[in-house]
Parts: structure tokens; sequence; C-alpha cells
């Protein structure tokens, strides 16, 4: 992604810094991995299921904004199982001859977790079928008339894909999952109850009333809501005695401008652009991109999902709309006339 998001603290994607902070962080087990109630109901039905008939669990397919939690959702699967997991991405297998050594390498039971599926090239993911349906790899060898294919066999594995952009994954792709999982937005609490355990971790006190109001600005997403705590936890550490307190969460929060909804700069200027110079909307993607100096894509992945799920944004088939949600949230009069067009 472009510079920008690479410094944006409520950037939902993966950073540097996070990294090295999520290590101790990161639940193992399914039983700390906090939400996502029904997925883990499911979760655990269906691996009680596997581990009773003595097979590896079908493929799974995880889907969702990022940060919230795919990538933890496959390593706790593995571990579940007490299989290894094995990590590749879509953009990462470019040549059949990858995916095959990738394959060839796996062991019975083992968890193959393929992020962004969606970016699989098309003669790769025709590797993957056969792979994922009947356990083989097919392989050519030698050219043209003499040319032959080898059927190979593959220990039974499972793969699991995540992906942001589950419409980009073809159909016959998607068949072959037999589990199908929408990872949500989390509930305030939820986040509340995150940023509880890894404070503990982290052996810092922090109040509650704090946990919450850290909870309000993460965006309901895991990711930002640990990088929330870490700045606040060195502000706590610098300014004051290290507790967290909400007046200590408050001030550090609002130094970086991340307001009590999670919205920062950026999020302000694109409603605003919307609101000022298209009497909110509705205005189309591209035209919305070329105002605020983002790209397409990422408007759509990481901007407007938070927006829409606050209610702030509607995608009609016109346009993006700005909601009188937003403009009030922004401390404007929304325009009588706009109620209409929702
Ligand atoms: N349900 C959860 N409970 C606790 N922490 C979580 C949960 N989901 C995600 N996290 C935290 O957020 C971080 C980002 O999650 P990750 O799995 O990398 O997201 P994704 O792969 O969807 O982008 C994780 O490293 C983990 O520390
Ligand atoms: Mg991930």
């Amino acid at each position: 992604m472009n510079k920008e998001e690479d410094n944006r603290i409520v950037s939902s994607l993966e950073k540097k810094d996070d990294k090295s902070f999520d290590i101790g962080l990161r639940p193992k087990k399914l039983s700390d991995y906090i939400g996502q109630e029904k997925i883990k109901e499911n979760l655990k039905i269906f691996m009680e299921a596997a581990r009773k008939r003595n097979e590896p669990i079908e493929h799974v397919l995880l889907y969702g904004p990022p940060g919230l939690g795919k990538t933890t959702l496959a390593h706790i699967i593995a571990n579940e199982m007490n299989v290894n997991i094995k990590i590749t991405s879509g953009p990462a297998i470019e040549k059949a001859g990858d995916l095959a050594a990738i394959l060839t390498n796996l062991q019975e039971g083992d968890v193959l977790f393929i992020d962004e599926i969606h970016r699989l090239n098309k003669n790769i993911e025709e590797i993957l079928y056969p792979a994922m349906e009947d356990y083989a790899l097919d392989i050519i060898i030698g050219k043209g008339p003499s040319a032959r294919t080898l059927r190979l066999e593959l220990p039974k594995f499972t793969v699991i894909g995540a992906t942001t952009k589950v419409g980009a994954i073809s159909h016959p792709l998607r068949d072959r999952f037999g589990n199908i999982y929408r990872l949500n937005f989390y509930k305030n609490e939820d986040i509340a109850k995150i940023i509880k355990r890894n404070a503990k971790i982290l052996n810092v006190e922090a109040e509650e009333e704090a946990l919450n109001e850290i909870s309000y600005r993460a965006r309901k997403t895991p990711r930002i809501a640990n990088r929330l705590l870490k700045r606040v936890r060195d502000f706590a550490e610098v300014k004051s005695n290290g507790i967290i307190t909400k007046k200590i969460s408050q001030d550090s929060l609002n130094a970086l401008e991340i307001d009590e909804l999670g919205l920062d700069e950026i999020d302000r200027r694109i409603l605003k652009t919307i609101i000022d110079k298209f009497n909110g909307g509705p205005i189309g993607l591209s035209t919305l991109a070329a105002i605020t100096f983002e790209e397409t894509e990422t408007i759509e992945e990481i901007y407007e999902p938070y927006l829409m799920q606050l209610g702030f944004l509607h995608r009609t088939p016109r346009g993006r709309i700005v909601t009188p949600e937003a403009y009030r949230h922004l401390n404007l009069e929304p325009p009588s006339q706009q109620n209409n067009l929702l």
C-alpha cells in the first residue's frame, strides 16, 4: 500500500513494529481467541468430528477486512489439531514448481495456509484443484509429443485460505472449501477484553474505563487495539507513572488525532471531501480516489469497510453517499434533500 497508509496509526494493515509486539499477544488456543462466537462454535464441532474420524479437517476459507484475526485463527486451527502449519501467500507462489515443491513437502494432516489467496495465478489455481480435491499432483514430464503426465499422490492435508476480497476468488476455487467463514468487526466489549488480556500479558496496569476508552477508538479491529495499547502504554510510561488511566488514554489518543470513534485525518478527509465537493454524494469510486489522492483499492478495502460499519457511508449503484450520521459526527448540518437518496 502507499506511504500514507504505512504511517497511519489506525491502519488495519500489518506493519513492521506490530510483528515483534504481537508475538506474545497472539492467542494460540481457541479459548483465548475472543469474540467471533459463531465461527468458534462451528470450528469446535468440525475439528472434533475430524479428530473422531482421525482425518484432517476440510479446507477452510477465512475472509474479512484486515486485522480481524484470520492469520491468528489459521494458526489456532493447526495448533488445536496438533499439526504443522506451512505458510505461503497468493503472490508468493509464482511458478507451478513453487507450489509443487510446497505440496510435495507436506506431511499427512498438515495445514497449508495461503494468505491473500485471491492473488493466486490462474495456472497455479489449476494445480491446486486436484491437490485439494483428490490429494493429487499432476506433473508434466518432457516436452512436445513425448510429454506425459505423471500423477503423484499427496498426503491428506488441509488448505486454509485467507482473503480480504472474497469476491475476487474464482468460483471453482471457492467451491473446494468445505468451510467458509466471514470474520466480522468486533463488538466494543470484545475489543476491551482483548486489550485487558494483552495489558495483563504485558504487565501493565490499566483502569477498566481506560480499556473502554481505547476500545471505542480501535475501529472494532484487534490489530488496531493492540497498536493503540502500545502507544498508550508508552505515553503512560513517559508522561506518568506507567498506569494506563482514562485520562492518559484520552490524552494520548487525542494527541494522535484519533477521535472517539477511531476516525483519523484520512477518514475525515474522505467524508469531508464528499460533503464539501459533492454535497454528500453520490460520487463514484474513481472520482473519490482522484480527489482524495488515494488508490481505489485502498479506499475499498481499508477505509470504506469501517465507515460503512459505522453507517457513515453507503455504497449505492450511483456511487458513494455520506449519511446524516456522518454529518453529525463531523458537527455539520446534513442537507435535507439528501435523505431521500438513501
Ligand atoms: N479474536 C482475537 N482475540 C484476541 N486477539 C486477536 C484476535 N484476533 C486477532 N487478534 C490480534 O490481532 C492481531 C491481528 O490479527 P491477524 O490474525 O494478523 O489478522 P488478519 O490476518 O485478519 O489480518 C493478531 O496478531 C492478534 O494479536
Ligand atoms: Mg493475516
